[in-house]
């Protein structure tokens, strides 16, 4: 749910007025469920000690383990009674305003459908395991919590504004493939890492990619690519960092954005913070795995 792109105008049939539909959590398959659970417990191998503090207490919190898909009748309430957040499904991509509506009303919009068994390493749709495992734990710190709020309510006036391409790009770079810095390291918090085996140890540990200090407008001037692992991370020094930098009115900062040029993703700037300068090699051997 986060390119910010639709294929439909209206709901399709079986959609509420917000594009929600039940989750119907007793049509899942036991296959459907043993896929749940192979992508949770190869997760939980490799996320402690690489995933930040914050996301590996809201599994905890949510009770996310490996007993199928969640039901979010089961996760809701708890959700909600720590920050005031549900989950809900959509039938696929949602047109950014009904996107930007549910976040500003602290509703997480997930795919209901989960991936098939001969797509567990790859799909590039957001399904139930990326948004419910990927997303949903970072929603119980209210920091976090509070932040999405913003984001949501902050794309609405974006989008008036004809700066939603700038935003999206903090979006992509923060909830999606950010990583944060901890005491013990740097630590992945992006959904979009944390719900892939691969780009979990990728986005750490690989020589490739560049790793930079976190700046706003930096951020959001930077391209990013939606079909392979991330050019570029950046990292934030905290969840309460970000959220005083982003809950500033962009009103100024998007003035010095629209003159300006969209970054190349694999640039290094004099003023960049550089925890990785990376190679680049494997997006010059043509990425893809
Ligand atoms: N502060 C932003 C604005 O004035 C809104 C926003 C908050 C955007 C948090 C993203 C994240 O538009």
């Amino acid at each position: 749910m986060s390119d910010f792109e639709h294929v439909f105008e209206q709901p399709p049939e079986g959609a509420a007025a917000d594009w929600t539909i039940p989750q119907n959590w007793s049509g899942y398959t036991e296959v459907e469920h043993q896929t749940w659970n192979t992508l949770y417990e190869r997760q939980m191998k490799i996320l402690p000690g690489r995933a930040c503090e914050a996301f590996m207490r809201g599994l905890d919190a949510l009770d996310l383990n490996a007993g199928g898909i969640p039901d979010f009748e089961i996760i809701n309430p708890k959700l909600q009674a720590l920050t005031g957040w549900t989950v809900v499904c959509v039938p696929g991509l949602v047109p950014d305003e009904v996107f930007f509506d549910h976040l500003a009303n602290r509703r997480f919009v997930s795919g209901q459908f989960i991936r098939k068994p001969d797509q567990l390493d790859y799909l590039q749709e957001p399904d139930i395991f990326h948004d419910v495992f990927g997303h949903v734990p970072m929603l119980t710190d209210p920091a976090f919590a509070a932040y999405m709020e913003a984001y949501g309510k902050g794309g609405q006036r974006a989008a008036s504004l004809g700066m939603l391409p700038n935003l999206a790009r903090l979006y992509w770079y923060t909830v999606e493939f950010g990583l944060m810095q901890e005491a013990g390291g740097v630590r992945i918090y992006g959904a979009g890492i944390v719900s892939s085996a691969t780009e979990s140890v990728f986005s750490l540990e690989d020589p490739s990619p560049n790793r930079l200090g976190f700046d706003l407008e930096r951020v959001m001037k930077t391209l990013y690519r939606i079909d392979d692992f991330q050019q570029v991370y950046f990292v934030i020094d905290s969840i309460e960092a970000l959220k005083t930098v982003t809950l500033q009115d962009f009103g100024p900062v998007y003035e010095r954005l629209k003159g300006a040029e969209a970054l190349p993703i694999e640039v290094v700037l004099p003023t960049d913070k550089v925890f990785t300068h990376g190679t680049q090699a494997y997006a010059a051997k043509g990425g893809r795995f």
